[in-house]
């Protein structure tokens, strides 16, 4: 089960929202299987690897990939070598994003960050094991059709390098975003978005047909989630608390971070998220108009969660 949000943060007539727990059991239990190390002598390594993985997040990238593959009427247990994969390189871009020259924070879900806990040499080391060993699953575990299979690692490597969420936490760190509305927008689609959005992309290359009329709904939909998901990200930082989100609350203040909320102020950020969240499932009712529940559920989950 996903954490409860502590009653303050919900209105007691606002219920919980419903997430598909049933895909999240499924990738629970396999990243739990997975092990990445045969060497004692870096046994740590894997331990380090682990701890971050295994801390219990929302694993929303995974379970959009299942309940992709789901409403293109696939079997979801087919795509968790990329499911898992995607995982990964999330579990990592947090581990190298809580470091003490990038955001330097102390608590990640729900437990000490990866260099607080294993020191900065390790954590350093755990993302670079995350990342690679992401691609070693899915090009070793994954079953599609070859050209298939290319085409889903390019999309998943290109949307994590440099012009994808490196880039985006680049600008992030460095304070380059242009100016407006368009640069904020820029700044979340890269950083977050792309990696949101390949979990659903990666599912259609994998099974083929990407010229049928509902891919071109499918990306609008997954772009827009991403950015969704980064704003609702800014408000929490905001309103939340480390109770509840599993992490500090007010890093991005602390660091002077431009977020919706600077840039719109919170009701502001609201108001730009509930439209995101109509325009995602405006998008979504195109692409999958009779398949999409769980897609749904997530959507709703990403723009009302307190964590
Ligand atoms: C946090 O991602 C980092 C961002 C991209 C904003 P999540 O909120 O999905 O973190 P976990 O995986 O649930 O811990
Ligand atoms: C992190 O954004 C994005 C990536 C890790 C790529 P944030 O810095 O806002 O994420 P949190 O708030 O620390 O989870
Ligand atoms: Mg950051
Ligand atoms: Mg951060
Ligand atoms: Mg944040």
């Amino acid at each position: 089960m996903l954490p409860a949000a502590s009653e303050q943060d919900r209105p007691a007539s606002r219920p919980a929202p419903a997430y598909p727990e049933h895909l999240r059991a499924v990738v629970e239990t396999r990243l739990e299987s997975l092990r990445f190390g045969t060497d004692a002598q870096a046994a740590g390594l894997e331990e380090a690897m682990r701890y971050s993985l295994l801390a219990g997040g929302k694993r929303i990238r995974p379970v959009l990939a299942l309940a992709t593959a789901s409403a293109i009427g696939r079997d979801p247990e087919w795509v968790l070598p990329l499911a898992m994969a995607v995982e990964l390189i999330h579990t990592y871009s947090l581990i190298h994003d809580d470091l003490p020259p990038m955001d330097d924070d102390d608590l990640r879900r729900g437990r000490p960050t990866c260099h607080r806990a294993f020191g900065e040499d390790v954590a350093i080391l755990a993302g670079d094991g995350l990342y690679a060993e992401a691609f070693v699953l899915l090009l070793t575990r994954q079953q599609a059709e070859p050209s298939r299979l290319l085409a889903a690692a390019g999309t998943l490597a290109r949307a994590t390098g440099a012009q994808g969420m490196v880039a985006g936490q680049y600008i992030d760190v460095a304070g380059t975003a242009e100016a407006g509305p368009e640069g904020l927008r820029r700044l979340h689609e890269l950083k977050t978005g792309r990696l949101i959005a390949a979990s659903i992309e990666c599912v259609l290359l994998l099974a083929g047909g990407h010229e049928d009329v509902g891919h071109g709904s499918f990306l609008t939909f997954a772009r827009e989630l991403g950015v969704l998901f980064q704003i609702v990200d800014d408000i929490l930082d905001v309103t939340g608390s480390p109770e509840t989100l599993g992490k500090q609350q007010g890093s991005d203040e602390r660091l002077g971070k431009r977020t919706y909320v600077t840039e719109f102020g919170l009701d502001g950020a609201r108001e730009l998220a509930a439209e995101s969240h109509a325009r995602a499932r405006a998008a979504l009712a195109q692409a999958a108009p009779l398949t999409g529940a769980d897609l749904e559920q997530i959507t709703d989950f990403i723009a009302t969660r307190s964590f």
